[in-house]
This record gives C-alpha cells, sequence and structure tokens, in this order.
C-alpha cells in the first residue's frame, strides 16, 4: 500500500481535523481550493469497534476528497484492531490518532492532550493502529500539557514512540493550557521538526497566507495545517499557496464566492439531506460576514431549508 505522506511536496498544506465542521462536503470543498490533504472529524475507536450506525455513517466519504485521513479518538488499545479495519475497507488513504484535543468532555475521561500524561499508554496506542494497518499512521498532538516538574512535551511523546513507523505528525504550537489563543511555540516546533523522522505539519494560528510564510521560515515544518481560518473561506488554501510560490494572492469575487457556496451546499444536500441544509446556514453566515446589510443577510440565510432557498437568497445579492 502505497504511503501518500511521501507524495506530497512541500510545503504542502492540510486541512486540519475539526468535529463538526470537516464534514465531507466541506473536506471536497476545501480540496477542491487548494488544500493538498484533508482530515476528517475526530472519530471514536469506541463507537466503530460497537459498530455505531450514526458514526458508520459519519465517515462515509467521496474519492474527490482524496488523499483523505480518518482521525480517531480514544484510549482502549484492545478496541483499535476492529475500528482499523473498517477504516482500511472504507478506502481511506491514511489514520490519524488524536492525542491533542483539549475539549472537557475527552479530557474529562483522559483522552485526547492527557493521554500525554501516560506515555506508556500513548505507546501501546499507536503501536496498535501501526500493528493493524498497512496505511500510514499519522499523530496529532500540542507542543505541552503541565507545568514545572509535571510538563510533558512533544518531545518527550516524539521520544516514546521513536521505535513505531509514524509517518506523520501534526503539532499545534500551542499547550494545553492555551487551549486556542496566544503565542505559537515556534520553537518547540522547529526542535520536533528535528527529532522526528516523519513529515511534520504545523498548525495554530493561521489567520491569513502571510502567518503560513512565518511558520515555514521558523520551523522549517513541511506541511501547514489550517483550521479555523477556514471558515467562510475555504479558498484560503489556494491563496497560502499562491502567497508561499508568488509572494502575493487574490481574493475570489463575488461570482466565485456565490458558486462556491452552491457548491457547498449541494455536497451538504447529497452527503447530509436536509439536516445538511440546516447545518449549512453556519456556514452561510461565515461566507457572508462583513457583507453589506450583514444583519438582514443573516436574517434570510438562518432560515433557508432547501438549496433553492439559498439560490433565491445569492441572487439578491
Ligand atoms: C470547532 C473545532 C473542532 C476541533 N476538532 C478537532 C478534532 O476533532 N481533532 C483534532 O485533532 N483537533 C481538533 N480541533 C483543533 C484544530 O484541528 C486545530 O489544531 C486548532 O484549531 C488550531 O488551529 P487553528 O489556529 O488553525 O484553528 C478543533 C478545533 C476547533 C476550533
Amino acid at each position: 500500500m502505497k504511503n501518500f505522506w511521501k507524495q506530497l511536496k512541500p510545503p504542502f498544506l492540510a486541512l486540519a481535523p475539526m468535529a463538526g465542521l470537516t464534514d465531507s462536503a466541506y473536506r471536497t470543498i476545501c480540496r477542491k481550493n487548494g488544500a493538498d490533504v484533508v482530515y476528517t472529524e475526530m472519530i471514536s475507536i469506541d463507537a466503530l469497534h460497537y459498530d455505531s450506525k450514526k458514526t458508520l455513517k459519519m465517515i462515509e466519504f467521496n474519492k474527490k476528497e482524496k488523499p483523505v485521513v480518518l482521525q480517531l479518538f480514544g484510549k482502549r488499545p484492545e478496541l483499535i484492531s476492529k475500528a482499523v479495519k473498517i477504516v482500511e475497507q472504507a478506502g481511506y488513504d491514511g489514520i490519524d490518532l488524536n492525542f491533542g484535543c483539549p475539549a472537557k468532555k475527552v479530557v474529562a475521561h483522559e483522552g485526547g492532550i492527557t493521554l500525554l500524561k501516560n506515555l506508556d499508554l500513548c505507546h501501546e496506542l499507536v503501536q496498535a493502529v501501526c500493528e493493524s494497518t498497512k496505511l500510514p499512521v499519522s499523530v496529532k498532538t500540542r507542543v505541552s500539557i503541565g507545568k514545572g516538574k509535571a510538563k510533558v512535551t512533544v518531545l518527550d511523546f516524539l521520544d516514546k514512540i521513536k521505535d513505531l513507523p509514524v509517518s506523520c505528525l501534526m503539532l499545534h504550537g500551542r499547550t494545553y493550557e492555551q487551549a486556542f489563543s496566544g503565542e505559537i511555540d515556534y520553537e518547540m516546533m522547529k526542535a520536533a521538526k528535528e527529532k522526528f523522522k516523519g513529515v511534520v505539519i504545523g498548525n495554530g494560528g493561521i489567520s491569513e497566507p502571510e502567518d503560513a510564510g512565518k511558520m515555514l521560515e521558523l520551523t522549517g515544518v513541511d506541511g501547514i495545517g489550517i483550521a479555523r481560518a477556514i471558515y467562510g473561506r475555504p479558498w484560503i488554501f489556494q491563496q497560502t499557496k499562491d502567497y508561499i510560490k508568488k509572494g502575493k494572492y487574490s481574493h475570489p469575487d463575488l461570482k466565485k464566492i456565490k458558486k462556491i457556496v452552491l457548491e457547498h451546499a449541494e455536497y451538504n444536500f447529497q452527503t447530509k439531506g436536509e439536516h445538511g441544509i440546516v447545518e449549512m446556514r453556519k456556514h452561510l453566515c461565515w461566507y457572508f460576514r462583513g457583507f453589506p446589510q450583514a444583519t438582514k443577510l443573516r436574517q434570510k440565510l438562518v432560515r433557508v431549508e432547501t438549496v433553492q432557498d439559498i439560490k433565491k437568497v445569492l441572487q439578491g445579492i
């Protein structure tokens, strides 16, 4: 089985995993607008093991997304092999393990970033995935968790798993304690890049294409992972590509934005039916944030029920 990570030409761009957002429709849109690889929302190992219908539906994807990586979360190594077989059969290109999530409900069950406090368990989990699949395995974490003597860093984590064939690390350059804001620790990211033998994707705080340029320069990472900056602007991938290559980029005009929005809505409807349109409402508000008469427009956007409704609102802009 080919390892697609080795075929991506640095610097490449990844859509970082986001629960509730990086579904099949949005991943497709991001791939079409410059992302080189896309990650799913985090998927529960336990739910796959116990054949949760909802989760099996969630992992459906379309070929236009490829290469697409499915991110698993959980802390029970004994459930991994069945979960991994399901992911393989679904046709994914890679499997990622979540060691970075700071969400209360994940941390309360000692999952996500808190796993770093038990490096033996981290090793067991990564080993269980590597031994269950021929797909390339990746991990995602943060620069550290804890303070003083209790502090565990990504470097400790990398030391612990160095005997395992892990192809890629996505590193969010913030600590657990910082959650989603504050300075990015470029030095720790650079040290992780120097230590890890696989591909490293830098993530965190990329709001504009220029931020990606800065991260590449300061850390030497192979790729950049973008998360929140995609809200209402999936074209940030193409802009970032242009910036890295030519030092400049342009903004899509209204006609192009409308085309992308409709395409996004249609994919959402195809994959999730009417509920997909309800979920599309938040994306619509993001797409047209800051437009003239934004409040009036927003009132219309949060009421749409069909693709046709969306078309009608767009005709009036
Ligand atoms: C709404 C939301 C959901 C997220 N879900 C996940 C997830 O499922 N798995 C994961 O590893 N990280 C998740 N993250 C973290 C992002 O992948 C990323 O590491 C973080 O947002 C920092 O990148 P940014 O500054 O570009 O947003 C999530 C972040 C947000 C805002």
